[in-house]
């Protein structure tokens, strides 16, 4: 059995892989220092798998504690790298920290697996490395632009670092550019749970069906679109948990075809804010309460994945409709409610 450390896999794509690691018969250890994740996720996780995760509390962008999980557990084969501060907004505010804090962790994850002579790593990359394209679907060779925020820089940072390490190193590397993870595992036990107000538009769309917020905004209607609202690739987050263990198979069937490789992990298909709220209210037969508002600040205007090489080379898509995350996302949410 292959024992995999998942940093930051008690937050929302983590919790989901660690499912799905343990589903397909790895290990996971679970390093989180629950700044943006809480300790009942182990509980959760046990709860839908019946297998009770190993878990450390540590900040891993500090050097001794990073340091520790790895003295402390010295089974690891492999490592998927989650833990990372990701609010574009917020590290507008707060660029020094977002650096301090992204990159900090993946230094000290990189000289512990030289250190430990562990080789593999997926690592959790973005679509916001693309910036604004120039053209659609994104293929993982479309050329990467000055970043529109430190949060998508640190994105691009952590590419760049993989790719000088990987080559002085015995370390493979895997890059997933997730495009934009929203929904919830199916038993509705473990899903999205932004703290404070959300950024983003699924939890932010649940918590107003459900009565915490009072009305959705909707960024602006005036884009050069189908309906005017900005386009996004949306995938399911358990179809993107998968993505992860695939990709850590590839390497322990000696797959991989370089040091370094990069996988666009979206579903190809591209949606308007305003077709995922019609998707909410038809699989949930709640009315939204919404307003059409001011752009924001950042927002580009389109972006969907090309995926063609993921499906070649990890023998991976994604599986879930638009309307399987829509519901899954409110089942959640009511879930939530009732604090199950
Ligand atoms: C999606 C669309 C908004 C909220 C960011 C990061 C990406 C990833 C996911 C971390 C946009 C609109 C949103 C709202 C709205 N980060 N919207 N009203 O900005 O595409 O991606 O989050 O994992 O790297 O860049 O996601 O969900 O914030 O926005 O109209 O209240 O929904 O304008 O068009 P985004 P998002």
């Amino acid at each position: 059995m292959k024992t995999i450390l998942v940093t930051g896999g008690a937050g929302f794509i983590g919790s989901h892989t660690v499912v799905a690691l343990q589903e397909k018969g790895y290990k996971a250890i679970i390093a989180d220092d629950f700044s943006n994740s809480n300790l009942d996720s182990i509980d959760r996780i046990e709860k839908i798998t019946g297998i009770r995760p190993a878990f450390i509390k540590a900040d891993l962008s500090d050097k001794r504690q990073c340091d520790n999980v790895f003295d402390t557990f010295t089974d690891i084969d492999g490592v998927i790298n989650f833990a990372a501060f990701k609010a574009v907004g917020e590290s507008c505010e707060k660029p020094i920290e977002y650096y301090n804090n992204n990159m900090g962790i993946l230094l000290n994850v990189l000289s512990n697996m030289k250190r430990r002579e562990i080789k593999y790593i997926v690592h959790s990359s973005s679509c916001t490395v693309y910036g604004e394209p120039d053209s659609l679907p994104i293929k993982e060779s479309t050329s990467t632009k000055f970043a529109e925020s430190p949060y998508g820089n640190t994105k691009q940072m952590a590419e760049d670092i993989l790719h000088f390490t990987t080559k002085a190193t015995c370390i493979k590397a895997i890059a997933l550019r997730y495009f934009n993870p929203i929904g919830a595992h199916p038993s509705s036990i473990i899903g999205e749970l932004p703290n404070g107000v959300p950024n983003n538009l699924m939890p932010f769309i649940t918590q107003t069906a459900i009565g915490i917020r009072k009305e959705l905004t909707v960024f602006g209607d005036d884009y050069p679109t189908r309906d005017g609202t900005c386009i996004r690739d949306y995938i399911h987050v358990v179809d993107l948990a998968e993505a992860h263990v695939v990709s850590m198979d590839r390497f322990f069937a000696n797959k991989n075809k370089s040091e370094l490789e990069f996988f666009n992990i979206g579903t190809g298909n591209g949606f308007t804010v305003l077709e995922v709220i019609k998707s909410f209210e038809k699989t949930t037969g709640v009315k939204l309460n919404y307003k059409i508002g001011e752009r924001r600040a950042g927002d580009i205007i389109q972006i969907w994945a090309d995926t063609q090489l993921a499906e070649n080379e990890l023998g991976w898509k994604a599986k879930l409709s638009l309307d399987d995350m829509t519901l899954s996302a409110w089942n959640w949410e009511k879930a939530l409610e009732k604090k199950i």
